[in-house]
């Protein structure tokens, strides 16, 4: 009886402390929160001033260029492949836990909200992460989020002259918990939108909404 007595009353001991170190964890989740706001920010490169810095007009129109990737069926693709259409194209990869999925997710709402102009447009995924990006889990990538995306990747060389045509930075960052296969990849992180005849319209950040997006696409298409 005695313990079950003492036991309360550190209980209750325990209940007047608890908001302080409450508030104490929140602050440090808040802490942690922003912290890891920050980095993602850093690692996505979310905002285009590190890319437009130093891109002037005559440079945005440049983007782009011939490429030789391999799409989810295994099969050998180029830029040329591509003409006829518009293409909506971004770069990133499967194992991303947060702008990626996002930014892909953000893509096919904006087709979504299009209607049937979204016809007009091939969405495309180009992986800047090939060494883990095989055409295997590539394929089963694209079934799994939408079957109108086509997912490339490449060798690591094929993957870079790629990310380079569209001026996108890449660069692989070893996670904390030092595993081999644990590693992140900091990119940039913009859909581009590129004419039938494979020349550069636009360019869409990270942060712009789906419906911002479909009416910007609406006024081209
Ligand atoms: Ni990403």
């Amino acid at each position: 009886m005695a313990k079950v007595n003492g036991g309360k009353a550190r209980s209750n001991g325990r209940q007047w402390r608890t908001p302080k170190v409450s508030r104490g964890l929140a602050t440090v989740a808040a802490l942690l929160l922003i912290g890891l706001v920050g980095v993602l920010a850093v690692g996505h490169f979310l905002s285009p001033a590190p890319q437009q810095a130093s891109l002037g007009q005559a440079t945005l129109g440049s983007l782009g260029g011939p490429f030789t990737l391999t799409d989810q069926t295994g099969r050998t693709v180029t830029d040329a492949d591509f003409r006829g259409r518009y293409m909506l194209i971004y770069f990133g990869y499967i194992y991303c836990p947060d702008v990626c999925p996002l930014s892909l997710q953000r893509n096919f709402e904006a087709l979504q909200i299009l209607g049937a102009k979204a016809e007009m447009i091939q969405p495309v995924l180009v992986t800047i992460d090939p060494e883990r990006d095989t055409v295997e889990k590539m394929r089963d990538y694209v079934a799994a989020f939408d079957p109108r995306l086509i997912g490339l990747t490449g060798t690591p060389e094929q993957v870079k002259a790629a990310a380079a045509a569209f001026r996108v930075y890449y660069a692989k960052v070893q996670s904390e918990n030092g595993a081999a296969e644990g590693y992140l990849v900091d990119h940039s992180a913009f859909t581009y939108l590129m004419a039938p005849d494979g020349t550069f319209v636009q360019f869409f950040r990270h942060d712009t909404t789906p419906e911002a997006m479909a009416e910007r696409l609406n006024k081209i298409l």
